[in-house]
């Protein structure tokens, strides 16, 4: 595998990045840096709730930066909130976009600064180098350990007359300044923590097996994996959260690896998922991802194998049908032992959907790197197997 990678002509795009206790007090200071005078703050209710909003436009404030604030996001952005913040952007006079918050607020900014440089609906962006107009200057402040937003190339938006997300993948919708400060995962619930790192444990796993993968993105999804084999449960057991630091520096490891080498067929029918029925990201990803591994494990087996090998599991030596049982068995015990359990019928998912959300899952984006090239029965199969 490594091999192959090393001489595979690969870019690798990120953005600034500061890690650390304290780093989302330097927004103020990295818009100026950026040249940007007034700010479009993007959060959402909670996260403004938490007080992490308020603590970045208190830095914004001491840096001598406006700013306006657009909180009306939904946990799956659509185009018509991006449009309303295009709108917001545009009448307040800003130059520069801050987003505070998970894959939410980050991708509702990045869809507003796609509308503000090229000045056409976000829907029409859909694809694969699609953004003409770079954004304006972005920072972003993540606040949950999934989505990593804050330093792909990727915007989610939910397209409601067609019930789909679309998936914007750019260069161009790479932030400028990512601001990492683990403490701001001390105010997500259990649920939505467990949801979170299992979003990044998709994102590691499916970046390492991608077609698009090189030794530039396996570095970082194999640390990614290691950390949360070694600390997720560590992580999450417990009255309160703790080791916040590992569990935000897999997220950024994990999201620098998927940015660069793309993602999969978990992510297809994710996305599809969300789009029809509205489900959390992370949630509907954990649901799928031990299908998933289950149907590609023999197109990508290396890969598969030093997954198990990382997250700890006992696999050297092992016939190929064993590697895939055991890894296909713990990610199941640990999604049920994170709390994410039952299926997606008790989600409101109907057998009757299963058609069309495998038709829609066809034709997303992240499919093309998926290991294995599925039918659309393939993922009518992997969703009855998740109902
Ligand atoms: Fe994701």
């Amino acid at each position: 595998m490594t091999d192959k990678a090393v001489v595979a002509l690969r870019k690798f795009v990120a953005p600034e990045i500061v890690f650390g206790a304290n780093a989302l007090d330097l927004a103020g200071q990295a818009v100026l840096n950026l040249g940007g005078l007034k700010a479009l703050v993007v959060s959402d209710p909670g996260v403004v709730e938490a007080g992490w909003t308020d603590r970045v436009l208190a830095s914004l404030d001491a840096a001598g930066v406006e700013h306006e604030l657009f909180t009306a996001v939904t946990p799956n952005p659509r185009a018509e909130e991006v449009a309303l913040g295009a709108e917001r952007y545009r009448a307040a006079g800003c130059d520069a976009l801050v987003a505070v918050g998970g894959g939410s607020p980050m991708d509702c900014a990045k869809g507003i600064g796609i509308v503000a440089a090229n000045r056409r609906p976000v829907l029409e962006f859909e694809g694969v180098d699609e953004v003409a107009e770079p954004m304006p200057p972005m920072v972003c402040v993540p606040t949950t350990c999934g989505s990593s937003a804050d330093v792909s190339q990727f915007a989610i938006i939910t397209h409601r007359a067609e019930q789909r997300k679309i998936a914007i993948v750019s260069k161009a919708v790479v932030p400028d300044v990512s601001l990492v400060d683990p403490r701001c995962l001390s105010t997500m619930s259990r649920y939505l923590a467990a949801c979170t790192a299992l979003d990044t444990l998709t994102h590691a796993i499916e970046a390492l097996v991608s077609l698009g993968a090189s030794a530039l993105t396996n570095l970082h999804a194999m640390k990614a994996i290691g950390l949360l084999g070694q600390r997720l449960q560590e992580a999450l057991r417990g009255p309160e959260l703790t080791r916040l630091d590992d569990l935000m520096f897999a997220s950024l490891q994990a999201g620098l690896a998927f940015s660069n080498a793309s993602l999969g067929a978990v992510h297809a029918v994710a996305h599809s998922l969300g789009g029809k029925l509205d489900l959390p990201h992370g949630e509907c990803n954990a649901l799928l991802l031990e299908h998933v591994v289950d149907f590609n494990f023999d197109a990508a087996e290396d890969g598969y194998r030093a997954v198990a090998e990382t997250l700890g599991l006992e696999v050297r030596g092992q016939s190929s049908a064993r590697v895939r049982s055991a890894l296909v068995g713990y990610l199941r015990e640990l999604r049920e032992a994170l709390g994410v359990s039952g299926a997606l019928e008790a989600r409101g998912v109907k057998a009757s959907d299963v058609r069309d959300l495998a038709a829609t899952a066809m034709r997303d984006a992240c499919l093309v790197t998926n290991p294995r090239r599925p039918t659309p029965r393939d993922l009518e199969v992997v969703l009855e197997l998740a109902l």
